[in-house]
């Protein structure tokens, strides 16, 4: 594992949330028999366009939401994949919208407000798509702010996006704790100036432009014992 630098003076935790909080993976595996063997191949397909769309979106200067994008996505990841069975792109959709929550997340939010520290979700996901899935997942309550990319028209990793965390909190970039899964994510966290915690759940290498996280997590069990004071 590589090296891991002390978090300080953390005075707010902010969470990416698709695939951080939520599991991306979830909606494909609840439609297993639909999917079969192409479940897996779908899933990585769909989240793969969806992430190129937000970043095409933001460099041509063309906004769609983080809805339309996914479901633009599912439709080129269902065409390349051959799959066509009736009704399954509306259920993928609605599941979608209730994505599952990791299983220690809500235990690990509890514990940072316990602390007294600030939490939020900074995500690409529309308002509407956030409020849902997060009182799905009954995490709303943890949950200081919800902020969404849709207040600066532009996504991640745009650093007017980060900045929405910094004016929405009031907290300072240099004592906010961001907490990605997504290496892409972490890096333009890390070039923005948060303390970053990259939670490298499908064990990937590194990301190579130079902004290092200050730790590597295998998920978000161990995250209280970084950011609060010992
Ligand atoms: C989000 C995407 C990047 O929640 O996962 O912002």
């Amino acid at each position: 594992m590589p090296e891991t630098s002390p978090f300080f003076d953390i005075q707010a935790c902010v969470f990416d949330a698709y695939g951080t909080l939520l599991d991306v993976n979830a909606a494909a595996m609840r439609c297993q028999d639909d999917l079969g063997e192409k479940a897996g191949a779908l899933s990585d397909l769909w989240r793969a366009k969806q992430l190129q769309y937000t970043w095409l979106s933001s460099l041509m200067g063309w906004h769609k939401d983080f809805y339309d994008i996914t479901e633009l996505s599912l439709d080129y990841a269902l065409e390349t994949l051959d799959i066509g069975a009736d009704g399954l792109k509306k259920k993928l959709m609605a599941l979608y919208e209730v994505l599952d929550t990791y299983p220690e997340v809500p235990d690990m939010l509890a514990q940072l407000k316990a602390a007294g520290l600030k939490t939020a979700i900074l995500s690409n996901g529309a308002p509407r798509m956030l409020a849902t899935a997060t009182h799905a997942a009954k995490i709303h309550e943890s949950l200081d702010a919800v902020i969404s990319i849709e207040d600066a028209g532009v996504y991640k990793p745009h650093p007017d996006v980060y900045q929405l965390a910094v004016d929405q909190l009031g907290v300072a970039r240099d004592n906010i704790c961001f907490v990605s899964s997504n290496g892409w994510d972490a890096t333009g966290a890390a070039a923005f100036g948060f303390q970053v915690a990259w939670v490298n759940r499908a064990g990937l290498v590194r990301e190579k432009l130079g902004f290092e996280p200050r730790a590597e997590l295998k998920d978000l069990s161990g995250l209280a014992g970084l950011v609060l004071p010992a």
